[in-house]
């Protein structure tokens, strides 16, 4: 079965594609406006200890039983089972993951289609069509069903071509893209007139807020998100692993490069905002605090890009295509989980399944641009807050209480022969069993109290 699969070609292929997928609008934006508004450098302090404490180990659950089933999320919890109850509770799980994560591609790819036509609208304006130009920043409906069957279409295509030709191929690309266009633009921003003063709300560490029982819950829900867990798309990409590779020296080069582009992206977006600020740009709500989310990024940026000039179009062109490029290697790990599962389960050729399924997901992202004060929000809540730390908190507890201790064991040793001296089997295992599922369990009351 294995062979007649997709495999990554390489450790780098594997890397980027998985870094693609961890890298996404969350990083660039959802970050760092988190830190700056909550105790800047010390909310970077909280953010990279729950990531390599809590989060790197439940995406170290997907990987390793998605490299031993080399299947989707249904098959693999299906096969590490021991009876008949606990395969119908795997099997059930892995069916809620991929519809999970259709739902968050489904508004994933509405706001991804505003990154487009954001990006386009800089290069009409360059061209000196300014109508179409301020068409593209619209937000008519006209527009969010173009732009958003467009960034569908392309995630189609990708899928379409493949584990190899699709995914890996088009990570490989476009990820060093995304950081050279990254550091470029760092860069840039650094020399302007207010830059230091963003960073300095940055980098300052202001420990009463970043401990707050509150925040640090906040922190750990955005750090699942930001690895892509909970639904089953690590465990899919974890399954097109050669049994060659060391596991936890692969997926701590992941969590290190889904951090390090987080903090970068920190470099960038909070000197941008006080940039604007200088430029007489609005960067603080009525209640004082930092503006953020969408406002951020559709007002407040391009506001900031509007006072630069020529030189601000060429800016903002790079940004919202870097935006776009950070959302596409997302969306398709995410589209990836049901045509996986519909490949293997059902014997659909990969074409169709995607088509279908891509095609599917398209008619749910139309239904909320359609309905999008009542659905917009509650999808992303029901899936993000409630149903992604549920998931986690299941891969946790097969990979720490269902799956035997001895075949995790066996299956690591695969790339890793000496991991029985290694730190990451002293702990590990005692973290999956115990610590994940219960601090999980935590995020899920808090945010069903709160
Ligand atoms: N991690 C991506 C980001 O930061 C989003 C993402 C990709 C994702 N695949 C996912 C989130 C699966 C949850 C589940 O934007």
């Amino acid at each position: 079965m294995a062979s007649s699969r997709g495999e990554f070609s390489s450790r780098f292929g594997f890397v980027m594609a998985a870094a693609g997928s961890a890298v996404g609008l969350g990083n660039i934006w959802g970050f760092p406006t988190q830190a700056a508004s909550n105790g800047g450098a010390a909310f970077l302090l909280v953010y990279l200890f729950l990531t390599f404490t809590l989060a790197y180990p439940a995406l170290m659950a997907e990987l390793i039983i998605g490299r031993h089933a080399h299947a989707n999320a249904v098959s693999a919890l299906r096969l590490i089972s021991p009876n008949t109850l606990l395969k119908r509770i795997g099997v059930s799980t892995g069916v809620f993951g991929f519809i999970v994560a259709s739902l968050i591609l489904s508004f994933y790819a509405i706001v991804a289609s505003w990154m487009i036509a954001f990006c386009l609208s800089s290069l009409a304006s360059l061209a000196g069509m300014e109508s179409l130009s301020r068409w593209l920043t619209s937000f008519s409906l006209p527009r969010n069903m173009l732009f958003m069957l467009l960034f569908s279409g392309l995630t189609i295509t990708i899928i379409t071509a493949g584990v190899k030709q699709g995914i890996e191929r088009w990570s490989a690309r476009l990820m060093p893209a995304l950081l050279v266009l990254l550091v470029l633009l760092v860069l840039y921003v650094l020399t302007l007139d207010g830059a230091m003063e963003g960073l300095k709300v940055y980098l300052l560490p202001d420990f009463e807020r970043a401990l707050s029982p509150k925040l640090i819950i906040a922190a750990l829900g955005s750090a699942f998100f930001s690895l892509s867990l909970g639904v089953g798309t690590m465990l899919i990409y974890g399954s097109y692993i050669s049994d060659k590779e060391n596991l936890p020296v692969l997926g701590g080069l992941v969590t290190v490069v889904d951090i390090s582009i987080a903090v970068l992206a920190g470099v960038l977006v909070l000197p941008a905002m006080y940039v604007a600020l200088h430029n007489g740009v609005q960067i603080f709500t009525e209640a004082g605090a930092l503006i953020s989310e969408d406002t951020l990024i559709f007002t407040v940026l391009p506001e900031l890009f509007a006072t630069m000039g020529l030189v601000g179009k060429v800016v903002s062109f790079t940004f919202f295509f870097l935006m776009s490029i950070a959302a596409l290697t997302s969306s398709i790990s995410m589209l990836e989980v049901p045509v996986a599962y519909t490949i293997e389960e059902h014997g659909f050729s990969r074409k169709t399944a995607a088509r279908a399924i891509g095609g599917a997901i398209a008619i749910v992202s139309t239904l909320i641009l359609l309905n999008f004060d009542n659905l917009f929000g509650f999808v992303i809540a029901f899936t993000t807050r409630y149903s992604q730390p549920l998931l986690g908190f299941m891969f946790c507890v097969y990979a720490g209480w269902v799956w035997s201790r001895h075949s995790i064991l066996e299956e690591l040793r695969k790339g890793y022969p000496e991991v029985e001296q290694g730190l990451f089997w002293k702990i590990w295992p005692w973290y999956v069993k115990f610590l994940c599922p219960l601090i999980i369990l935590a995020i899920l009351a808090q945010s069903l109290i709160g």
